[in-house]
């Protein structure tokens, strides 16, 4: 949810700042801008994505070596050029760039204005540079001028901020993720690491309320309260192929192929042979918690479903699943004697953060998170990483096989210690996981085939029941994030309470259909109401099962698993038929319009 890229050293920034922010694109890509000291400030902004940036700086690229840039993803303010970062307060020559929101925006825009300010765009960000323009005009150390600015500010931020005369860059965090690149001579600033990895592996993640100093002979950090600090100096451990396409056309197309490996990343090491080992549950060992509680957002929510069903199924453990939106703003009663576990993949979405903040005030919180060292991850008590290494598709894939990974190993954890002789028949299912999702992934070219028929639909519903309904709500989920067709996920049943009115010839019905004998009869069954009203069914079965070729128009077979461990192989089909809609709908499934891969505003 915009991203920030800043360059302080020798080298003329230009082309590493639209290099960081290529980057970066995937956290919005409305518009795009920087601002480069070359010495005086210059500005350059694009409405649309960094290839328009990249466009207009063939004709003019400015030759500074210090600068910074944005790529936006609009809260406030349409999409245009006038709304692009930086922005400036023109008068005392500052440049700021800003993600998050500015929530006393509005009086602090009209307070400026009365000291004759003049606004250019519609956005809260703008204030930014204005305010610290204001204190600026009075105070000759820049970092104090940011200082005092951003003790006015109500919201959410990372900034970063530059002004003619002044050799340095300004950068502060409140809520928005912010990491400083520690290179030789050179520093960087950056809303992650993925475009720092191409210059340095060191890294320092700021806190929030940290205001930092950079130039060209270090850096300073001051604390909230007003202390310097010292921050670990951190080593990037995810390895530059990673963040590269590889071959492939598209980040999501590779990270749902990735999926043997990053599903094995999750449980490597873990699945001792007698228990398994999570070192952030030992954390654990002397709190006897009864209940859980799942926080989380989008793909990660339908992901704690699963969760739900886990922990419910193998330990008996009552679960609660909550959107971390609706959890913080509604009063929840909370147990102290409930775990609260966070789900995330970025471990920077507003609500998910504040929601565990929230909730770590009565209990224990713990995270299933994958970027390592992200705020949520720090925030919680303890947790595990899923390590699925860096995920660029805005749309999450490999996330998600791996937080359902990692739910799994905690749910026959926490069975094992009461029912030790089950632990070897559940290890040994999941470790053949990974060669079942290589045989499904070996049957894309029938996957697509099956795009191709229904590419040109505006609609489809996803029904499954049991642990595959959350699956059918993420196939649902991916469907319309990147392809522009209306698809809903429903329980199987409820279909007829509902969704049966809309069933024609023109409705296409994914069935996720593997389910154990109860729920699979049952499914037979909807799929027959659905026959009956000639809707077109895609099945997802599992192998050799023939009944089902009678019913459905389409079949896709998966190996056989338990029903525990089958949304793992069940959501890999959904995920291709999503992405080959897509592609075939001519859109780009790694920049869907409107969405961002990391949610950092409420
Ligand atoms: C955004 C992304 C989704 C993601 C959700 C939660 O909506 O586009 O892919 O599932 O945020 O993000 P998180 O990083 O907390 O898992």
């Amino acid at each position: 949810m915009c991203g920030i890229f800043g360059y302080i050293g020798e080298k003329p920034c230009a082309s590493l700042l639209l290099e960081g922010l290529r980057r970066l694109e995937y956290r919005g890509y409305d518009s795009a801008g920087m601002a480069v000291l070359a010495p005086t400030l210059s500005i350059i902004k694009a409405k649309g994505q960094i290839a328009e940036l990249a466009k207009k700086l063939k004709s003019t690229t400015p030759t500074g070596t210090i600068g910074i840039a944005h790529t936006r993803w609009a809260t406030h303010g349409e999409p245009n050029e006038q709304n692009a970062h930086p922005h400036t307060c023109t008068h005392e020559r500052i440049a700021v760039v800003h993600n998050g929101i500015i929530e006393n925006y509005h009086a602090l825009r009209e307070y400026l204005k009365e000291k004759g300010h003049h606004f250019q765009s519609d956005t809260d960000s703008e204030v930014l540079a204005h305010l610290i323009g204001h204190f600026a005009k009075d105070e000759p150390d820049f970092f104090i001028a940011v200082q005092q600015a951003l003790s006015e500010v109500e919201g959410a931020y990372g900034i970063a901020a530059i002004k003619e005369g002044r050799d340095e860059i300004i950068v502060a965090r409140n809520g928005s993720p912010l990491i400083l690149g520690i290179g030789d001579g050179e520093y960087f600033v950056s809303s992650d690491h993925t475009a720092i990895n191409d210059h340095t592996k060191d890294i320092i993640c700021l806190e929030d309320k940290d205001i930092a100093r950079l130039t060209r002979e270090g850096y300073t950090i001051i604390d909230m309260h007003n202390k310097e600090i010292h921050r670990d100096v951190e080593k990037i451990t995810w390895d530059i192929h990673k963040i590269q396409l590889s071959g492939h056309d598209h980040f999501m197309h590779k990270e749902i192929i990735e999926q043997p490996e990053t599903v094995a990343n999750a449980f490597r090491g873990r699945l001792g042979k007698t228990a398994v080992k999570l070192d952030g549950l030992e954390e654990f060992k002397d709190f006897p918690f009864t209940r859980i509680r799942i926080l989380a957002c989008g793909t990660s929510y339908y992901a704690g479903l699963i969760g739900k069903y886990l922990f419910e199924e193998n330990a008996r453990i009552p679960t609660e699943v909550d959107y971390a939106s609706e959890f913080r703003y509604r009063n929840p009663i909370l147990s102290s004697d409930e775990l609260v576990i966070a789900i995330s993949q970025s471990g920077e979405t507003a609500d998910t953060l504040e929601a565990i903040r929230l909730a770590k005030k009565s209990t224990a919180t713990f995270g299933i998170v994958n970027v390592v060292g992200s705020t949520i991850a720090r925030q919680t008590k303890a947790g595990i990483y899923i390590h699925a290494g860096p995920e660029i598709g805005v749309a999450s894939t490999k996330a998600f096989t791996g937080q359902v990974t990692c739910l799994y190993l905690l749910a026959i954890e926490l069975r094992r210690r009461t029912h030790p002789a089950d632990y070897l028949s559940r290890r040994e299912e999941l470790l053949a996981i990974p060669e079942k999702i290589k045989e499904i992934l070996s049957h894309e070219e029938d996957i697509k085939a099956i795009s191709k028929v229904y590419a040109r639909h505006d609609n489809a519903l996803y029904l499954g029941r049991g642990l595959n309904y959350p699956v059918a709500l993420e196939g649902a989920l991916k469907l319309k994030e990147i392809s522009g067709i209306h698809a809903e996920g429903y329980p199987a049943a409820e279909m007829k309470h509902g969704p049966i009115a809309l069933i024609d010839e023109n409705m296409p019905v994914v069935f996720i259909a593997t389910g154990d004998e109860v729920n699979y009869e049952k499914v037979l069954s909807n799929m027959a109401e659905v026959k009956a009203r000639k809707g077109k069914i895609i099945a997802i079965a599992s192998k050799n099962d023939i009944r089902l070729t009678k019913l459905a128009d389409h079949i896709i077979l998966v190996p056989k698993t338990t029903e525990c461990l089958s949304p793992l192989l069940n959501v890999i089909p959904l995920q291709l038929l999503a992405y080959h809609m897509a592609v075939l709908r001519g859109k780009n499934p790694d920049r869907p319009q409107n969405l961002a891969k990391a949610v950092t505003v409420e």
